[in-house]
């Protein structure tokens, strides 16, 4: 009867992950998708802890070791997820993702112990013994390249590379399968505990110095890989156990992860490789790398702006990093609102990697009640800049940069950019001439048909909706 009853609730806790997974995928539904594969893994989680029966019809036991955990992780998430800003949102990922890869290491420290402790080797039984060994590496990898990630995205640490970075890590991966093989195959003998210490100290390392030179700007990428991982390490649990909802859960991680991963690489136009080696916009913290001067530019005042974008037909609005710092989306909703009621057609052109991690000006702009409807994608909108009278670029600066078509000694030679100088007049507002993420300075700006509008995106979108408000 229980053990019926427990293979409903996995049923239930995998169908509610992967319709949960397939909401996300939309600002509409993302919410109830959230909530539907939180209720279904709930579920499935209070089903183990009071349902699962072992061989010898044992239950799980432990309840105040559990219930203090359950209770203590419950009010620490809920805390952090209420209180993140949209923009340190790539760091809680990080540290929450290193927090299922110690998971998952620490199920295959427990388990190896488990299995020797009842007598079997490790050599007995080769398939259980990878399993968790691999378990054991990927998650200890995962655990610790989410920290070193989570520090240098919260700029706790520095970009370093030591030297022969790439021969180190190639040498400590190629020790961490020998190694595997090794003690799989009996091949390397000794005390299996002692080994298996030996291999995740390895492991911990090798996620350490694999993160630790990668450029801050591809930190979401290696996020994404990393989540890839930590799915990988929970599914070998749900093998181990032979857990269906658990093998479920981490299958559908790693392999959206993976896509993810890929995703991003191509909206940058690079190659995992080259992000893994690449050291792009490592020199985020002071964004200002490059400081030779590109010409002259010309500012456009709040009052001019109102009135040449009162007299448009299209405005389109370019949102990036700057605009989520400075919360303006409401604002800005507020601005295509009144152009709206003056009978000027607004969009907005999405670059689909604005901001600091996939999706991020959707969810902002979504927060705000920005129609979707109005959200263009980057190859939708490209060809309507042509026509178009103004173009608001509000807090971007990488994906508007003409250098990615135009320069290839540029760091983001060949990235598919929004074709904003395409259009009659490109109005860019930021707070001043530096450069954005990837540290490049950005030839848009010196353009005849570019006018700067300096100041805070909350502030300047405030000034002229109300500049707007008063000539309308
Ligand atoms: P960025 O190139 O970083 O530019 C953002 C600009 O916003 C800065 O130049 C900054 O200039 C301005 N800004 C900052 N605070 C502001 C405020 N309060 N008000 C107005 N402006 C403000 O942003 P982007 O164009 O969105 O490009 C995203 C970058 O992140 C790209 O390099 C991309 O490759 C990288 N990246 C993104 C992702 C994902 S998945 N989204 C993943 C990996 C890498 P001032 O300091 O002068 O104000």
């Amino acid at each position: 009867m229980n053990s019926g009853l427990l293979t409903l609730s996995y049923l239930i806790g995998s169908v509610s992950f992967i319709i949960g997974l397939k909401m996300l995928a939309h600002p509409d539904t993302a919410r109830r998708g959230n909530l539907y594969a939180a209720i279904g893994m709930t579920l499935a989680i209070f089903a183990t802890i009071f349902l699962y029966t072992d061989k010898n019809g044992m239950a799980l036991g432990n309840y105040i070791w559990i219930f203090a955990g359950l209770i203590i992780g419950t009010v620490v998430g809920t805390i952090a997820a209420k209180k993140v800003q949209m923009t340190a949102m790539p760091q809680m990922v990080s540290l929450f993702n290193g927090m299922g890869g110690a998971c998952a290491a620490i199920i295959s420290v427990v388990e190896l112990k488990h299995m020797l402790h009842t007598g079997v080797n490790i050599t007995d039984e080769p398939v259980m013994a990878t399993t968790i060994l691999l378990g054991l590496v990927i998650g200890t990898v995962s655990f610790t390249g989410s920290m070193i990630a989570f520090g240098k995205l919260n700029g706790n640490i520095n970009d370093k590379v030591i030297p022969m970075q790439q021969v180190v890590n190639i040498g400590l991966l190629v020790l961490i399968l020998v190694m595997l093989v090794g003690m799989v195959t009996g091949f390397i003998g000794g005390d299996a505990i002692t080994m298996m210490y030996i291999l995740l100290t390895i492991s911990a390392l090798y996620g350490i110095l694999f993160v630790m030179p990668i450029g801050g700007a591809d930190m979401p990428v290696v996020i994404s890989l990393l989540n890839s991982f930590t799915g990988v390490a929970a599914a070998f649990g749900g093998f181990l156990y032979d857990n269906s909802v658990m093998l479920t859960g981490g299958i559908l991680v790693g392999s959206a992860g993976t896509v993810l991963t890929v995703l991003m690489c191509n909206a940058m136009n690079r190659s995992l490789m080259n992000v893994i080696v690449g050291a792009f916009g490592g020199n985020k913290a002071g964004g200002s790398s490059n400081t030779e001067s590109g010409g002259t530019y010309k500012e456009i005042s709040v009052s001019d702006l109102a009135v040449l974008m009162m007299y448009s037909k299209k405005v389109i609005i370019v949102p990036g990093y700057g605009l989520a710092v400075a919360q303006a989306q409401h604002t800005c909703h507020e601005l295509e609102k009144v152009l709206d009621q003056n009978g000027v057609e607004v969009k907005y052109a999405i670059h689909p990697v604005a901001g600091r991690m996939p999706g991020h000006m959707n969810v902002l702009l979504a927060e705000a009640d920005v129609s979707y409807d109005k959200l263009m994608d980057m190859d939708e909108i490209n060809p309507e800049f042509s026509h178009t009278d103004v173009v608001l670029v509000l807090g971007a600066n990488d994906v508007v940069n003409p250098a990615a078509k135009t320069d290839p000694s540029s760091p983001i030679y060949g990235m598919p950019i929004l074709d904003v100088e395409d259009a009659k007049h490109v109005v860019v507002n930021k707070r001043s001439m530096k450069p954005g993420y990837a540290g490049i300075e950005n030839q848009l700006f010196f353009q005849p048909k570019t006018s700067m509008l300096f100041g805070d995106a909350k502030d300047a979108l405030n000034k002229l909706v109300a500049e707007l408000k008063s000539i309308a």
